[in-house]
């Protein structure tokens, strides 16, 4: 096997075999990446090479859309990796959402994750780390939620019975759509009475107490799954690089797991240049804005201002400011990934923006409208990407990828909440979250059960 799990941080550098199970390094505390002596493995000369493996579907790896790359994560053997046909996800040009943005037709894309078997991209590390899961024999797996990944921890467990699996979500906040799976793969589910940080911190006493496998982006294996997002992207471009990789922001593991993915592509000569990447907070959950833009805390090689850092989280404490948005999946105050991810922006001179739940909804809606649609946290790609053309830093002609990260019935209550034109449902939904109006709402019509009424129902419309 050549590959090993590294410390990020510069003045450390630790390495430690594959076979260790760890979600910080021993000697530091830093994150660790899983790092490949390439020159001692066989890559494609040319990512379209990968081509060949669309014609041998049968083989479960190559179906798969993240291993079909797998000399580009090579820490598994073969017979190691835990698959249930994720990534079968496709990349959209859209004419319509690329019109809401104030793009160049033929510009905008959408890259729907959405389609995984889980509902979200977090499929695509879920397979990874279920992967090492086995490779180290762990009988039991974990993680924290908000509940994309308490969904997708759960179908592996459930679809390949390789390990038993508890997930740690936040109560109150979480969407039904995504509790609805853990319960129904039978995972074994502890609402914790906090949030989302606080169900983190837990699993990760838990985990490190009782031996237990951590399935959260902590993990560094889950984050090479993610890097296959960026080589499907590349895949629906004919294997050219777009101009802007736009995603939301949350714990920060996507658009670190992207980071790793390009400038990896980079070294190996596989991509001539990389694309930029915009971040995009919920305005309710900034802090990687907050740190990023308001503050300047920059990668700096692995040498980040750690006391500006530690400053704001104190802020935050002592302000006893919590996270607040509509879009749930990314209502977190202390992103894990921050190091990994400033170290991505850094690679691929990244932007942050912050958009308001109201942009969001509305994003939303007209993702909706023009295509397959997504949850409230994946339409902040899409507002960001608005916003950033609206500043200029995105030009009409540029190729803009936005991730639309999780399916639109993970969270129907707020869609329903945005379209219903009932406006007791709406205050009660929205506009108690600072939400004013319906910009583009598709109210049902309430009709008479009566051919004529709704005839003349449909001429009104
Ligand atoms: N979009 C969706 C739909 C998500 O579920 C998440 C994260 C994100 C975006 C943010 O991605 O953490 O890589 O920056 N959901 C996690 C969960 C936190 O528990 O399901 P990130």
């Amino acid at each position: 096997m050549h590959a090993l799990q590294r410390c990020i941080a510069p003045l450390c550098l630790a390495t430690f075999d594959v076979s260790e199970v760890l979600t910080s390094c021993p000697d530091c505390g830093s994150l660790l990446d899983i790092d490949y002596e390439w020159d001692q493995l066989k890559v494609p000369k040319s990512l379209r090479e990968f081509e060949a493996r669309w014609t041998n579907r049968r083989n479960p790896l190559d179906f798969s859309g993240v291993w079909r790359f797998r000399d580009l994560l090579p820490f598994a053997r073969d017979e190691d990796i835990v698959t249930i046909g994720e990534g079968q996800t496709i990349l959209q040009q859209n004419t319509a959402v690329g019109n809401f943005v104030g793009m160049k037709p033929g510009s905008l894309f959408l890259q729907y994750e959405g389609l995984n078997p889980s509902g979200s991209f977090k499929d695509n590390g879920m397979t990874a780390a279920s992967t090492h899961a086995r490779m180290v024999g762990a009988k039991m797996a974990a993680c924290a939620s908000t509940g994309n990944t308490s969904a997708s921890l759960a179908i592996y467990a459930s679809t390949t019975q390789v390990f038993k699996v508890v997930v740690f979500v936040g109560s109150g906040k979480i969407a039904f759509g995504k509790l609805s799976q853990a319960l129904d793969y039978d995972a074994k589910t502890l609402q914790v009475l906090g949030d989302f940080d606080d169900a983190l911190d837990r699993v990760r006493e838990v985990a490190g107490e009782r031996g237990i496998y951590l399935c959260n982006s902590v993990n560094p294996f889950r984050l090479e799954g993610q890097k296959t997002i960026m080589y499907r992207v590349l895949e629906g471009l004919n294997w050219q690089v777009p101009d802007w990789i736009v995603v939301p922001g949350g714990n920060l593991g996507n658009s670190s797991a992207f980071g790793k993915a390009f400038a990896e592509l980079k070294t190996l000569g596989l991509i001539d240049r990389i694309p930029r990447l915009a971040v995009i907070n919920a305005a309710g959950a900034n802090t990687l804005y907050q740190l990023y833009e308001e503050k300047g805390v920059r990668w700096d090689g692995g040498m980040s201002e750690d006391g500006t850092i530690d400053a704001f989280f104190a802020d935050m404490d002592a302000a006893n400011r919590k996270a607040s948005t509509l879009a749930s999946a990314i209502e977190i105050n202390r992103p894990v990934n921050l190091k990994k991810c400033l170290r991505a922006l850094d690679i691929c001179d990244g932007v942050v923006r912050q958009v308001t739940d109201q942009e969001i909804l509305d994003a939303k809606a007209q993702v909706g409208a023009g295509g397959f649609g997504c949850e409230p946290a994946s339409a902040a790609s899409v507002a960001g990407a608005k916003l950033l053309r609206a500043e200029g830093v995105i030009a009409p002609s540029d190729r803009v990828v936005c991730i639309l990260t999780g399916h639109q019935l993970k969270d129907p209550d707020a869609t329903v909440a945005y379209h219903s034109g009932d406006a007791a449902l709406f205050e009660s939904k929205l506009g108690s979250r600072g939400v004013q109006r319906a910009t583009y709402a598709n109210e049902p019509v309430v009709v008479e059960n009566n051919l004529q009424r709704i005839i003349a129902a449909l001429e009104k419309s």
